[in-house]
């Protein structure tokens, strides 16, 4: 059980070696049994902020194959009405891992009960206008739900925190057919949203109510650090804020809504991968050891097997990091740059949040850019030749077309965002891994990305229609990329660009961290997941 990975900890940090291996060994004698966990989770799903204004969320029966809804939801969207969902991406989320692992009978027996108990809204919302209401409380003409609600009445910790997110969920939903809501910053608005209203809301309940637990332990620079420098630096950005936080991190567990790991991927990889070993297991052990560790000493991880806990990663091994645990990755909340839904990205579990490259630790100079009138470039595009898709991208369009700026080398006394500012549309590529920092780059110096991936879940898409404000090219149109982009009139372009300013507030990094920044903005997301999770209390 102990891996190599102890040993070079203890060897990386001399100072704290004495606690380490202490605090390591004790992993030795955790047995791992998947059963007798006596409380039991419950997922919806949400779908608050979608671009479907009729229903809260669609659910497909076939995209769901771990939940059989056809056996149990009505094929019409009034039962939809008692779900929660992510935009309009069919929510898939895997209850196997949970199902295996329990021996309770409200989760056994959920074929026959809705596929997805939430709870009496008109409880908390008694005067809500809610189209169907009364159908939708027909179709849950369950025993089922009743008992749930009976026993998430019990006065527990756990109780009065999920009626909580049960009032922030109605919240949401009534705030998605309501007009806005006043704030003194900023008002979300504009087709940049899904929906700028249940944004707003949801964003002003997490401000409210959100709480998050930082697990203490564990010793830099492996874990509670992490890079503000390089490609990474929202990895060691959010790990800092979240742990200096005042207004969100708690350091009473009984009032948090999620626990966070608080590794860093890109330190694993650092100092306990072997390099050019192409052996993961160090990192793997290291990460096992350590949900092992708080299991054992919290009751937390057990009782929701990981659901309420979530890790961020903006490492491209993120989601390998995260196989270290079975339900790390089915199961808890992975914040990810890598969000590569061919990886097992899944988005309404996962969070994709954008890679920023801060070479200098801040945005210092970096923001801001001309009108687009000024803007004399068509496209533009310069960096390495990573990965498959940008060897296209250079056989296409490298010195072949004056207005299409793409270049493996600058040429000498250019600069690189001087040409993103000259620049209408930035092409942004996937490298080796599907996230590009040109993708924030282009935001912040006003210029439209053009998103040119595979299997990429941009940032934030649970909140932002990315269309609205950037062009999304298939690999195999790369050919066409000039008559694609020529085809959007300057009419169209001015619009598009005006939105690329209104969302940047969205991937400012700010120290400390402002209100609807992207350390705020990763925050809301996990909040939205946790929104679709019900811890329950079965004891
Ligand atoms: C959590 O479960 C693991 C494995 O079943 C067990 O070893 C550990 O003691 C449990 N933790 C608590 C706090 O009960
Ligand atoms: C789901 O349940 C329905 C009705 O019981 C059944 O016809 C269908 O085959 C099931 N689908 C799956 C994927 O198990
Ligand atoms: C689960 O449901 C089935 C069929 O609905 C029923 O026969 C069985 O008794 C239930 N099991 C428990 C433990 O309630
Ligand atoms: C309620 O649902 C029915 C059918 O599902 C639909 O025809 C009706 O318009 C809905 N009512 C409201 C107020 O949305
Ligand atoms: C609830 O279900 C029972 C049995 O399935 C049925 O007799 C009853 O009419 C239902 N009630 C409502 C309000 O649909
Ligand atoms: C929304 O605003 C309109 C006009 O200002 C007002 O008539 C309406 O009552 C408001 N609706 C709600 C739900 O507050
Ligand atoms: C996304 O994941 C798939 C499956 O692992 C991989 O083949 C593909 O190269 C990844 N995409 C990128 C851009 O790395």
């Amino acid at each position: 059980m102990m891996g190599t990975s102890s040993k070079n900890l203890a060897a990386i940090s001399n100072s704290s070696s004495t606690h380490q291996r202490a605090w390591w060994s004790s992993s030795s004698s955790i047995a791992v049994l998947l059963f007798v966990v006596p409380l039991v989770v419950v997922f919806g799903l949400i779908s608050v902020l979608g671009p479907n204004t009729a229903n809260w969320v669609t659910i497909s029966p076939s995209a769901s194959p771990s939940l059989n809804l056809t056996a149990t939801s009505p094929s019409s969207s009034d039962s939809n009405d008692d779900v929660l969902g992510l935009r309009s991406t069919v929510a898939v989320l895997d209850m196997n891992s949970i199902e295996e692992a329990h021996s309770d009978d409200s989760v056994q027996n959920r074929s026959s009960s809705p596929p997805i108990a939430i709870e009496d809204e008109a409880e908390a919302l008694p005067t809500l206008q809610q189209p169907n209401v009364t159908n939708r409380d027909d179709s849950r003409n369950e025993t089922y739900a009743s008992i749930m609600e009976k026993r998430q009445r019990k006065n527990t910790n756990l109780g009065l925190l999920e009626a909580r997110l049960r009032r922030a969920r109605a919240a949401i939903r009534e705030a998605k057919f309501g007009n806005q809501t006043h704030d003194v910053d900023y008002i979300p608005n504009g087709p940049m949203y899904w929906n700028a209203n249940a944004f707003h809301s949801s964003y002003l309940e997490m401000e409210e109510k959100f709480k998050v637990f930082v697990y203490a332990e564990g010793e830099p620079p492996l874990f509670h650090n992490g890079p503000c420098k390089s490609i990474y630096s929202m990895e060691g950005n959010f790990i800092h804020q979240i742990e200096v936080n005042k207004q969100f991190r708690t350091r009473d567990p009984e009032k948090a809504h999620v626990y966070f790991l608080p590794f860093s991927v890109t330190m694993l990889v650092r100092f306990v991968y072997v390099r050019d070993s192409h052996d993961f297991s160090p990192i793997r052990q290291t990460v096992r050891d350590y949900v092992n560790i708080v299991s054992e000493k919290y009751p937390y991880w057990n009782r929701s097997l990981g659901a309420d806990h979530f890790m961020l990663a903006c490492h491209d091994w993120g989601p390998e990091t995260s196989n270290s645990n079975p339900h790390l990755r089915k199961n808890s909340i992975r914040a990810l740059c890598n969000a590569n839904t061919s990886e097992g990205f899944n988005p309404s579990k996962d969070v994709s949040f954008p890679e920023i490259n801060l070479q200098t630790g801040d945005t210092h100079g970096f923001l801001g850019g001309p009108s687009p009138r000024l803007r004399s470039n068509l496209a533009f595009f310069a960096g390495g030749v990573h990965g498959p898709i940008r060897p296209i991208l250079l056989e296409h369009w490298e010195n072949k077309d004056p207005d299409m700026r793409v270049h493996q080398y600058l040429p000498k006394g250019v600069s690189y965002y001087n040409m993103m500012r000259q620049s209408r549309f930035c092409l942004c590529p996937s490298g080796y891994e599907v996230a590009s920092p040109r993708v924030v780059e282009a935001i912040y110096t006003g210029c439209v990305p053009v998103l040119i991936s595979d299997h990429y879940v941009p940032p934030f898409s649970d909140i932002l229609n990315w269309k609205s404000f950037s062009v999304e090219v298939s690999v195999s149109d790369i050919p066409n990329l000039k008559k694609i982009l020529t085809s959007i009139s300057s009419r169209q372009y001015v619009r598009m660009q005006r939105r690329v300013l209104q969302v940047r507030k969205h991937f400012e990094v700010n120290s400390p961290p402002k209100r609807f920044d992207v350390f705020h903005m990763i925050l809301h997301s996990i909040w939205l997941r946790r929104l679709n999770v019900r811890v329950h209390d079965d004891q």
